[in-house]
């Protein structure tokens, strides 16, 4: 049975190489990688992906030269002024993920506003990490937790996390070449099934995609049952 990933979660890595190779500034790679970007979020609608997560930018990323931080809050005002529009349109339900507090007024604002304006739509719920990390994310539910003086339990965290709105990634994909999670999705990774491309995020296309849902069709997830106990419910 080729079944397709309810929710994928992709590690959009690679852009500053892609520029790097071609002599052209790295923000010229994020710019490309938003069209990778736009591409991939048409292609997952088309063979039935509920719920696309995208890894945007990490609490991490601050870190980079200012030029390249600049150029990607630039990014994403334009992907809210332009792209949130067309997604609309297409029936996505665009959802930011991350902690807003150090952002400006009017990044929050945007945010909010692309929300509101795509709250109707069912196709596909699109989720984009924004200074986000896996370890934020489970501190600021932690502490939501303690806060309202609960009891902290996988359940009760489960509720207050960033995703609480999703079900868990069913497929974990991560382009550039690099094997590693990079803060992204700690705790909701725990039993996705892992995906990695050569590839560099750019250049990651519609046949990149159906290479990386044939490998996912070709697993065997088994949470912690033997495989005898799996292929009998498969049956049952
Ligand atoms: C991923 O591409 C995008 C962000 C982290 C914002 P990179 O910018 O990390 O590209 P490489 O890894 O340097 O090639
Ligand atoms: C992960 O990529 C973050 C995003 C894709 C937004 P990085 O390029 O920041 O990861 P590292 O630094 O190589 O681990
Ligand atoms: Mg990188």
């Amino acid at each position: 049975m080729a079944a397709v990933p309810h929710h994928i979660a992709i590690v959009m890595d690679g852009n500053g190489r892609w520029a790097t190779r071609r002599f052209l500034p790295r923000a010229a790679g994020h710019k490309k990688g938003m069209d990778a970007l736009r591409a991939c979020v048409r292609h997952c609608g088309e063979r039935g992906v509920k719920v696309l997560t995208v890894f945007a930018f990490s609490s991490e990323n601050w870190s980079r030269p200012a030029d390249e931080v600049s150029s990607l809050m630039d990014l994403l005002g334009v992907a809210l002024a332009r792209e949130v529009p067309l997604l609309s349109k297409e029936g996505v339900r665009v959802h930011f993920v991350g902690d807003r507090a150090s952002l400006s007024d009017k990044v929050r604002a945007g945010l909010a506003q692309a929300e509101a304006a795509t709250a109707g739509n069912d196709r596909l719920t699109f989720n984009v990490c924004f200074n986000y990390g896996g370890r934020w994310d489970i501190a600021q539910a932690a502490t939501r937790l303690a806060t309202e003086g609960e009891a902290i339990t996988e359940t009760s965290l489960k509720r207050v996390m960033a995703l609480a709105h999703v079900p868990d990634p069913d497929l974990v994909i991560r382009t550039g070449g690099e094997r590693r999670l990079s803060n992204f999705l700690l705790w909701q990774a725990a039993y996705s099934e892992l995906y990695f491309s050569d590839k560099l995020w750019p250049e990651f296309d519609e046949a990149a995609l159906d290479e990386a849902l044939a490998d996912y069709a070709s697993r065997e997830r088994r949470f912690g049952k033997t495989s005898e106990q799996v292929s009998s419910t498969a049956v049952a």
